[in-house]
């Protein structure tokens, strides 16, 4: 938990750089990670912009044109960045060799646990965690769409079907469509990530 070396924060924006320098320990490790991961993936699409800039909301402010989201946990940190013509991307890294079985009843929904319990003990955290990688990367790419919070019981991922998802937002919120994947970084660590976009709302003839 040293903290981040001048060298490191002189890749940041004098704006990130300033930001960063106000947070302490693993805080300022993972903001830092996580612009300079957000950067070279712009970099990678041919894009460079400026300071990537925080939202009321914690939500990471991309250009105009992009859309960006980040995850990161200790020693990694990752950034998707996509233009926004196709939605918006949520990303999320689960896994740190913890079995965490107390979260299950908070990250799944009913039939969700069912299912989980249902499971031989070591198959039952590993779906938990997909659950709430998944589920977590969903909140990243929806809430610029409906822009309030919502919790764990907002979705259900079918982890047999490529990791489906479900929502049962609030009627009020625009209807979503989502796409789902994942990719195992290691058998413990798991990389979960989402496109929202709103659906297509054709008017009756
Ligand atoms: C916000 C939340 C998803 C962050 O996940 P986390 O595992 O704690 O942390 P991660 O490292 O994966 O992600 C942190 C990054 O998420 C991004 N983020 C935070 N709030 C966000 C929001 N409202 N919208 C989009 N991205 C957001 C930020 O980029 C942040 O990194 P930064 O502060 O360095 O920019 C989580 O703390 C949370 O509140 N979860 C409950 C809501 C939820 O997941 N509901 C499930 C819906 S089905």
């Amino acid at each position: 938990m040293e903290p981040v070396p001048e060298a490191v924060l002189a890749r940041l924006t004098p704006e990130e750089r300033a930001f960063a320098t106000g947070e302490r320990g693993r805080r300022q490790i993972e903001y830092a990670g996580g612009r300079l991961a957000a950067r070279a993936a712009a970099q990678a699409l041919g894009v460079d912009w400026g300071p990537l800039m925080t939202g009321e909301e914690r939500e990471p402010l991309g250009p105009v044109g992009f859309t960006v989201s980040i995850t990161h946990k200790n020693d990694l940190a990752i950034a998707l960045v996509a233009r926004d013509a196709e939605g918006c991307v949520g990303i999320d890294l689960e896994g740190d060799g913890r079995a965490r079985l107390s979260i299950a009843s908070k990250v799944c929904r009913p039939e969700e646990l069912l299912e989980v319990e249902a499971l031989p003990e070591q198959e039952k955290w590993p779906s938990v965690m997909v659950r709430f990688a998944v589920k977590e990367a969903v909140y990243k790419a929806v809430f610029p769409f409906v822009r309030h919070f919502f919790g764990f019981q907002a979705a259900s991922v079918d982890v047999h079907d490529g990791a489906r998802v479900t929502l049962y937002l609030p009627a009020e919120d625009p209807v979503m469509v989502v796409e789902s994947e994942l990719e195992w970084i290691n058998p413990e660590r798991v990389l979960a990530m989402v496109r929202a976009k709103k659906k297509r709302v054709f008017p009756s003839p």
